[in-house]
């Protein structure tokens, strides 16, 4: 499936992606704001690795970042369990080369409404170390609302981060009714 954003398109992963894309992620400057689970060095193996590990998924919740036909980032949705299933994670990267060129907003705003208008969450949210100017930008300017400061709550590569806590509530959702199928007493 495919999402067209104007700067880039977004569409399931292919295996091809993986040669591109592994020289994008292979930057310590975008390791250092994700999870240790994005490995550092990235070889093409592990973009094998993850692209297997989510073509079988349905609905899709991952995302290869296309600009110009190239493969130059991902962004993921993580889904909620138990009484969190109606929120998700949102995490994304691109490629150094082509930051600064609004492709994050786009591609987080349209990822974010195809959570709300496909998958029928209520919640998406983000959780960006407290320094990292460029993603609260991108969260700001995809119209997520700042709702608190997670302090000392990540270690990454030796220091202690704070985190903020970022999210988008879905248009019109109401705490007075449950979305369709689910029971009030559910
Ligand atoms: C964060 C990241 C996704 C941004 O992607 P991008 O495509 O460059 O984002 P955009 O171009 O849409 O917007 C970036 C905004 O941040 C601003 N910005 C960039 N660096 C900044 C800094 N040091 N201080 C303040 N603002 C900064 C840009 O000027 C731009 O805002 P503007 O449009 O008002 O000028 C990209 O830098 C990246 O992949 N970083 C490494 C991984 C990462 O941080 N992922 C997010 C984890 S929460």
């Amino acid at each position: 499936m495919e999402l067209q954003c104007g700067v880039c398109l977004l569409r399931t992963w292919r295996k091809s992606d993986a040669g591109p894309i592994a020289r994008h992620a292979n930057d310590r400057e975008v390791w250092l704001n994700l999870r240790d689970l994005f490995p550092h060095p990235y070889n093409t193996a592990h973009a094998v690795a993850y692209i297997r590990s989510v073509t079988a998924q349905t609905p899709t919740r991952s995302f290869v970042i296309v600009v110009a036909d190239e493969p130059v980032g991902g962004i993921a949705l993580r889904l909620g369990e138990d009484i969190e299933r109606y929120s998700a994670e949102i995490g994304y990267w691109i490629g150094r080369a082509y930051w600064g060129r609004g492709i994050m907003t786009a591609a987080v705003g349209a990822v974010t409404a195809y959570a709300f208008a496909s998958l029928g969450l209520l919640r998406v949210f983000a959780l960006p170390f407290s320094d990292n100017a460029a993603s609260v930008r991108v969260l700001e300017k995809a119209g997520y609302v700042r709702e608190g400061l997670l302090r000392c709550s990540a270690i990454k590569a030796g220091r202690i981060h704070d985190q903020y806590l970022y999210a988008a509530v879905r248009p019109n959702a109401s705490h007075d009714l449950a979305p369709a199928g689910e029971s009030p007493a559910a």
